[in-house]
Formats: C-alpha cells, sequence, structure tokens
C-alpha cells in the first residue's frame, strides 16, 4: 500500500490547529499498513454517519491467558477488509516507563510485523497498548514479545497492569521505592493478572508521595501513596534564602496551609506536625527549605473508579501507614484478604469500591479483620463508616444504658 486510498475530509479538519493529530499519525502508518488505511476509511464513514462500526468481539486472547488482548471487528468487513479484525494488545509498561531506545525499536518491530503498527505510547491504564491485529497473529506476537522480555498485561476481570509513577528512579520526595513495589507485585501475582477470575477489573497504582502523580487516587481500586508519619524536616538557612528571594511566606506558604498548622513570625517557620495532613504543598512551594519526614512508608487507600454503574469515587483511607519494605509480606497479605470476600461476595462487575458501599466499610473492615480507624472518617460527625456502640457497651460494663 503506497498511499492513503481514501478521500477523508472530515477527519482532515483534526489535523488542522496547533495540536498534534492522531489522524497524522493513522495516515502515516497507512502508507505502509493496509490495516490503518482501512481504518481511515471506516472512521472517515463513522463521522459521516455519527454511528460507530466496531463490534465488540467476544473473547480472544493468547494461549493460557485470558487478559491483555481486547478483541474488535469491523462490522463493515467486506468493504474494510484490512481491518476485519482490528484487536488490541495491551503490553504490561515497565515500572515507570523507562526503556532502552534498542527496546522501543523491538517492540515497534514486532508491530509493524504482526499489527497495524499504530501505538499508543502509553494507554490511559499505563500499558503500551499496540492498536489494531488479526486473530492468528496473537501466538506470534506473544511468542516475540516473550523473546525480548515483555509480558502481556491486564485486561477485562483481572489485575489490571500494575503502574507507578517513577519514584526513586527520578523524584526527590518518593517517600518508598514505588518501582520495586510495583514490579515486585506485578511479579508475585502473574495468575490474577492473566486469569480473569474477579467480580471486576482491580487496579493497583503506586505514587511515592501524596503529589500522586498516577493519580491513584482516583484511578485504582487500591491506591498506595507514600507519605511519611514524623515530622516535616526543615532547615530555616534556606527558609530565609527563599524570603530574600522574594517568597511571600505568609501568603504563598502559611495561608495555603490545609492543615492551618504552620506559622511564620518574620524569622522562623514553624510547624504543628500533629496537625499537618501531609498534602505536600508547603514542600512543593520551598523544595530546598522543607522535605517529608524520615520515616516513611505508604497510606493505602481503597475503592475508586469512574462512573460505570454508579457515579465517581475516590479512593478513601483504608491503612494511614504501612512500612513499604520488600518482600511486602504484610501488603500482599492485606490484598489477598480483600480478594479473598470480594471475589466471594461480589456481584458481578461489581468493583471493589461499590461492593464496600453495598456492605457497609464496618461490615467490609470487620471481614478483612481491619480496626476501623478515624481516618476513614471522610467528613466528622456525619459520616456512617464509624460505629461507636461497642464503646458505650466498654464503658457502661454491667450497668443499663438509661438513655437512648
Ligand atoms: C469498537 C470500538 C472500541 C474500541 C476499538 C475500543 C478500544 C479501547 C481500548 C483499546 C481501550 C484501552 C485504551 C488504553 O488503555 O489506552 C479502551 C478503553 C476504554 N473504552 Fe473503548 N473501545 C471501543 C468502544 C468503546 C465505547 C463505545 C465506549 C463507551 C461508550 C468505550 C469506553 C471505554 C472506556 C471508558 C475505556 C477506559 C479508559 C481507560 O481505562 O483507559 N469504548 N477502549
Ligand atoms: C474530560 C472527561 C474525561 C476524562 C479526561 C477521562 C479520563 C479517563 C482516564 C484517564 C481514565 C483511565 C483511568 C485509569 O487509568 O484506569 C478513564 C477511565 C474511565 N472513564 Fe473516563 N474520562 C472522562 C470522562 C468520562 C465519561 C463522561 C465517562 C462515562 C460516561 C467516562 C468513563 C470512564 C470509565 C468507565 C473508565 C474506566 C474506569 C475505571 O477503570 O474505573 N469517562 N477516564
Ligand atoms: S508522586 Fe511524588 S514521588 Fe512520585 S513522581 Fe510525583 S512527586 Fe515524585
Ligand atoms: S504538608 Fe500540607 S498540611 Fe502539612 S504543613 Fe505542609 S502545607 Fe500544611
Amino acid at each position: 500500500m503506497a498511499e492513503t486510498t481514501y478521500k477523508t475530509p472530515l477527519l482532515d479538519e483534526l489535523e488542522k490547529g496547533a495540536w498534534p493529530s492522531f489522524v497524522k499519525e493513522i495516515k502515516m502508518a497507512a502508507k505502509r499498513s493496509p490495516m490503518a488505511n482501512d481504518l481511515l476509511g471506516q472512521l472517515e464513514q463513522s463521522y459521516h454517519e455519527k454511528i460507530g462500526h466496531w463490534k465488540h468481539g467476544g473473547i480472544v486472547g493468547v494461549m493460557g491467558y485470558g487478559g491483555g488482548v481486547i478483541g474488535r471487528y469491523s462490522d463493515l468487513p467486506d468493504k474494510f477488509p484490512g481491518i476485519s479484525h482490528f484487536h488490541t494488545m495491551r503490553i504490561n509498561q515497565p515500572a515507570g516507563w523507562f526503556y532502552t531506545s534498542e527496546a522501543l525499536r523491538k517492540l515497534c518491530d514486532i508491530w509493524e510485523r504482526h499489527g497495524s503498527g499504530l501505538t499508543n505510547m502509553h494507554g490511559s491504564t499505563g500499558d503500551i497498548v499496540f492498536l489494531g491485529t488479526r486473530t492468528e497473529q496473537l501466538e506470534p506476537i506473544f511468542e516475540e514479545l516473550a523473546k525480548i522480555d515483555f509480558d502481556i498485561g491486564g485486561s477485562g476481570s483481572d489485575l489490571r497492569t500494575p503502574s507507578c509513577c517513577n519514584g526513586m528512579a527520578r523524584c526527590e520526595w518518593a517517600c518508598y521505592d514505588t518501582m520495586k513495589a510495583c514490579y515486585t507485585l506485578t511479579q508475585d501475582f502473574q495468575d490474577e493478572l492473566h486469569r480473569p477470575a474477579f467480580p471486576y477489573k482491580f487496579k493497583f497504582k503506586f505514587s511515592g508521595c501524596p503529589n500522586d502523580c498516577v493519580a491513584s487516587i482516583a484511578r485504582a481500586d487500591m491506591s498506595f501513596i507514600g507519605t511519611w508519619r514524623d515530622d516535616i524536616q526543615m532547615d530555616q538557612a534556606e527558609v530565609k534564602k527563599y524570603v530574600d528571594t522574594g517568597l511571600n511566606i505568609q501568603q504563598d506558604v502559611v495561608e495555603h496551609c490545609p492543615g492551618k498548622c504552620m506559622e511564620w513570625n518574620g524569622k522562623e517557620l514553624s510547624i504543628e506536625n500533629s496537625y499537618c495532613v501531609k498534602c505536600m504543598h508547603c514542600i512543593n512551594v520551598m523544595p530546598k527549605a522543607l522535605r517529608p519526614g524520615k520515616d516513611r512508608g505508604c497510606m493505602i487507600l481503597i475503592g475508586s473508579k469512574a462512573p460505570i454503574v454508579e457515579g465517581a469515587q475516590l479512593s478513601s483511607v483504608l491503612v494511614p501507614f504501612m512500612k513499604m519494605e520488600p518482600p511486602y509480606d504484610e501488603l500482599k497479605d492485606l490484598i489477598e484478604r480483600i480478594w479473598d470476600l470480594w471475589c466471594e461476595e461480589g456481584k458481578n462487575r461489581e468493583r471493589v469500591g461499590e461492593f464496600i458501599q453495598r456492605v457497609g466499610l464496618g461490615n467490609f473492615l470487620d471481614a478483612i479483620g481491619v480496626e476501623p480507624i478515624p481516618e476513614m472518617v471522610a467528613h466528622p460527625r456525619e459520616n456512617p463508616y464509624v460505629f461507636y456502640e461497642e464503646y458505650f457497651e466498654e464503658d457502661s460494663g454491667d450497668e443499663e444504658e438509661t438513655e437512648s
């Protein structure tokens, strides 16, 4: 295929303007790939008719795996034979998305030989996304990937490809080694990653600090956000330097502190650390003067999801602090208790966050053996998650309660 063979006036509109366009990329691929060429044709037709021409494909995959391949077929295969099959493959990205250029070339070569040549680096789920191949190409692609030490990621009702910020590799704020945690859990939970046996998807995302660069609080069923539990480290000499270079500490740091726990007397900055909510704001503003404490680990949150059945939900606190050190036994044990319960009791297509809403956080905690704590309360005194009955019972001893 030398040139694109379709007129695409509507798609061409999307190439105008300042931003890069996927249309330009598909046109480039179409010079070599009949699949990409037919994709242009079908997309243009969809834009004219305002209807999609893809149909979901039932189960396609590689032997021994159940996830990682998302089946698609064109419903106009006679008109666009190049995309009569157009399956997407999710490939497990390296932790922190670090590649050598050699690895990238090998990946692209595999995809040029066996697929449309179109990739998405990276999908919003984190994976390397290979867009468009035929069913009979899946095994050869898988075999070639294995030779260069790449594996397929997650899709369907399984553990989705875990993903992390590049943490200690590039970032001074990392409170634990996100890449190591992500890699270790990816390796240890291979079975859950490749063989869908959950009620629905389950995502881990690891951020090294509360800046949460992989947005784990919004995008992961279980979010691991680095934090510290001692005092913020402070260098008063550096604080002075910020003042000398014109930073308005009162206005730009102290007054933005959500914990209202900072004070600036014109000479010295002080922090009442017991009120600090570890938002990172002050540290981000004056990174030379302030840094996270030394006693570091991570906070574990649970339950975020985007709207499918019900509304969007952010993760809420499950464990306020856990040390994150290999071999992560305490963590793996907690994860397995959650999976056991959710797999047993969760409804089909019910995310763990929805499951918790249905059964109640109190019951959920009870079943996984985690004690309720104040950090779980989102809005004090209006939150139904903390129950006081047993404390009343303990207090009242043998006496009968007189007030209702
Ligand atoms: C046959 C047509 C479709 C194809 C080929 C397709 C393909 C894909 C692929 C490859 C992904 C993964 C993207 C990535 O990780 O980068 C994806 C994700 C997704 N798709 Fe589709 N899709 C199709 C139709 C739809 C439709 C009709 C909807 C909704 C009405 C939809 C909603 C979504 C959503 C919400 C995600 C999740 C985004 C994410 O988690 O990254 N898709 N789709
Ligand atoms: C500006 C608007 C939107 C943006 C930027 C956006 C972005 C995203 C991103 C980045 C993800 C991937 C999360 C991940 O890494 O797992 C995602 C997932 C998803 N989005 Fe959106 N989205 C938008 C609007 C919507 C709307 C309007 C819907 C539905 C009507 C929707 C449905 C979904 C669903 C179902 C998922 C899969 C979520 C999950 O795994 O829980 N999104 N979206
Ligand atoms: S989440 Fe924190 S540790 Fe990770 S890259 Fe962002 S700022 Fe750095
Ligand atoms: S991290 Fe946030 S809450 Fe803590 S002292 Fe700094 S600004 Fe205040």
